[in-house]
């Protein structure tokens, strides 16, 4: 986690860095520095809090100068305060370093140089590096950082600059994301491409092990070897708009809205008459005849994608499914061969449990598919083959846009997979494809209804914001559903969560009697999932079973089903009929919706919720 970001051109670095960092702060908002080199002289600000803190502070006291580097904090080592906030100098001050990873042998190293009268002024594992460039420098930036980086183990992402070489940055990765941004007399780097949008669409994405050395009209690369080499830069084809409000109050909101038309355009991109097209898919489709398993592993809301994911690729290509956190599959010995894909899904591409993961599959002879939304990210580069969602810059920690865009991706990949394993035929494909593509036309008549705070989805939340008021914050929520929307309740759970603190469980509602009834009184709000469907007389019966025991609960059922509201239910959603296996794409949007009034209600800071970071790059 921890964004950085570093500048050297002709405008003002201070300028640049703050709104690179503002475009980072999804990463990690717990303190914020910069440095700039003014008049000659480097100098630090730095600041405990969000991003305005710092802001504020440089108001107050501005640094004037044209090369800089900056960082935005997830604290890992060490609590979050100035001191332990980013950039950190070595003793002399002559050295200043930003950093996103982990240095996983920085006790080693910091006892090493503690006994060499090294005086540390953080608790960070991050600060070892400076002192490491500072005690390796001869005259030359590049060669003290190539020198310092062979004794670190672990994971970064630096930038590095020294009071020596004035308008020079050295910056470098291992296992944490950096891009070099290249303008006209000006270069960048930054950990993510939105930083850097406002002022140049080349970027060059460094590989693991990369070195770049900037100046305002250079930019030398290279390799982990310490060769010179030439990375092709990609020029990135969306807009710095995409990454703005755009009017909406928070990124969570406009994302949500934005999810019919993700959907539209990857059905758009990806399917011509009954053909699926995965353009950029280096596997082979010889290959993917012949496996006989598939491992699906990921993280958050995107392992709630592969659990749906089970479900789909199940059903129509008839190859057994199974689905793993990230972070249990990879200590697992998991059982992968030669006829196992393993698809790892993730919409940053870095998330660290995902790409060792990856790593552990295909070190196993598995043949690794990628279902990525950030270009070029690691995990898109290292897989035998990805898959883009193009779901465009999601912000929000919450992630809601690219949970459907990911959704729709393993449809359709279901149905490819059954094209080349012959488990479906054209006619049924049209059908499908027919039906799915009705899908984003249904979600914006979910959407047109809550535009404004009256929606039914915002009253219940605002009635359920008195309810846990009144009684002391004694309340909580559950999710339950059945079947292909059993994943759906993990996700809606996860959304509540994550951005309101109030505590909610995802269940598959058949296991309500094994555990969860226990918990059912007055108190819990119960989210029914009871759309139409294979196992909706089974969800009717368990929503009696609350009632029964005094539960609330909020029901989301097909359009104009009114069961349930005859039979006492007060809060029901209504989502637009759609075939059952397509159903969670619109299902989950009142669970975004609801976890977003709901956060709303408490006035909490819903795109950066406490504690949380939209990209998990450390372990
Ligand atoms: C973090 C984010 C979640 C996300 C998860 C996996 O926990 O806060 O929103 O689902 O990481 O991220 P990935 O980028 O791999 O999909």
């Amino acid at each position: 986690m921890c964004g950085i970001i570093g500048y050297t051109g002709k405008r003002e670095a201070a300028e640049v860095l703050l709104s690179g960092l503002s475009r980072l702060e999804y990463r990690g908002y717990d303190s914020a520095g910069i440095a700039v080199f003014e008049n000659g002289a480097m100098r630090v600000v730095k600041k405990q809090g969000k991003l305005s803190v710092l802001s504020g502070e440089l108001k107050q006291s501005p640094l004037k100068g044209n090369t800089g580097i900056g960082h935005t904090r997830w604290a890992t080592h060490g609590v979050p305060n100035d001191v332990n906030a980013h950039p950190h100098f070595d003793q002399k001050k002559k050295t200043v370093v930003v950093h996103n990873g982990i240095i996983e042998n920085y006790l080693e190293i910091k006892e090493k140089l503690l006994k060499e009268k090294c005086h540390f002024a953080s608790e960070t594992d991050s600060e070892v590096i400076a002192h490491l460039v500072a005690r390796a420098y001869k005259g030359d930036l590049l060669e003290a950082v190539k020198r310092a980086l062979k004794v670190l183990k672990g994971s970064y992402a630096v930038a590095v600059m020294h009071q020596d070489e004035p308008g020079r940055i050295i910056g470098a990765r291992f296992d944490s994301p950096l891009i070099v941004g290249l303008g006209k007399d000006e270069n960048f780097l930054a950990s993510d491409i939105p930083a850097t949008l406002e002022y140049t669409k080349e970027v060059v994405y460094l590989e693991n092990g990369d070195i770049a050395d900037i100046r305002g009209r250079s930019c030398g690369i290279y390799d982990i070897k310490g060769k010179k080499v030439n990375r092709k830069s990609a020029t990135i084809k969306w807009d710095i708009s995409q990454a703005e409000k755009g009017g909406y109050k928070h990124f969570m909101l406009k994302e949500i809205f934005e999810q019919p038309v993700v959907i539209k355009d990857i059905l758009k991109e990806r399917t011509h008459g009954p053909e699926i097209d995965f353009n950029e898919l280096k596997i082979k489709k010889s290959d993917l005849k012949k496996i006989r398993r598939i491992a699906i592993v990921a993280c958050g809301t995107a392992y709630h994608a592969g659990l749906t994911g089970k479900y789909i690729i199940e059903k129509f290509a008839k190859v057994p499914v199974w689905v793993d956190t990230s972070s249990e599959f990879r200590y697992r010995d998991p059982l992968v061969d030669r006829e196992t894909l393993v698809i790892v899904i993730s919409q940053s591409g870095e998330t660290a449990d995902t790409l060792a993961a990856l790593r552990e599959a295909r070190s196993r002879g598995a043949l690794v598919m990628a279902v990525c939304n950030v270009l070029g990210s690691s995990i898109a580069r290292e897989a035998d083959g990805v898959i883009y969602t193009h779901a465009g810059p999601e912000i929000a920690v919450a992630s809601t846009k690219a949970y459907t865009a990911q959704l729709s991706i393993l449809y359709l990949f279901a149905f490819y997979l059954a094209a080349i394993r012959k488990t479906q035929t054209v006619t049924q494909r049209k059908k499908l494809l027919a039906e799915l593509g009705r899908i984003p036309l249904s979600m914006v008549r979910i959407l047109d209804n809550c535009h404004s705070r009256k929606n039914p989805i915002a009253k219940y939340a605002a009635e359920f914001h008195e309810y846990y008021l009144a009684r002391n914050n004694k309340s909580c929520f559950l999710y339950l559903a059945r079947n292909i929307n059993y994943p759906n309740a993990l996700e809606g759970a996860l959304k509540l969560k994550e951005i309101s603190y109030v505590s909610a469980e995802g269940y598959p509602a058949g296991e309500m009697k094994h555990g969860p009834i226990a918990l059912i009184d007055e108190n819990p709000w119960v989210v029914c999932i009871a759309v139409q469907g294979n196992t909706y007389g089974k969800m009717l019966s368990n929503v009696q079973e609350i009632r029964a025991r005094g539960g609330i609960v909020i029901a989301i059922v097909t359009e104009g089903d009114h069961t349930l509201e005859r039979g006492d239910i007060r809060y029901v959603i209504e989502v637009p009929k759609a075939p059952e296996i397509f159903s969670p794409l619109l299902v989950v949007i009142p669970l975004q919706l609801l976890a977003y009034y709901v956060a709303a209600d408490f006035g909490y800071d819903i795109d950066q919720p406490r504690n949380l970071a939209k990209s998990v790059t450390v372990e």
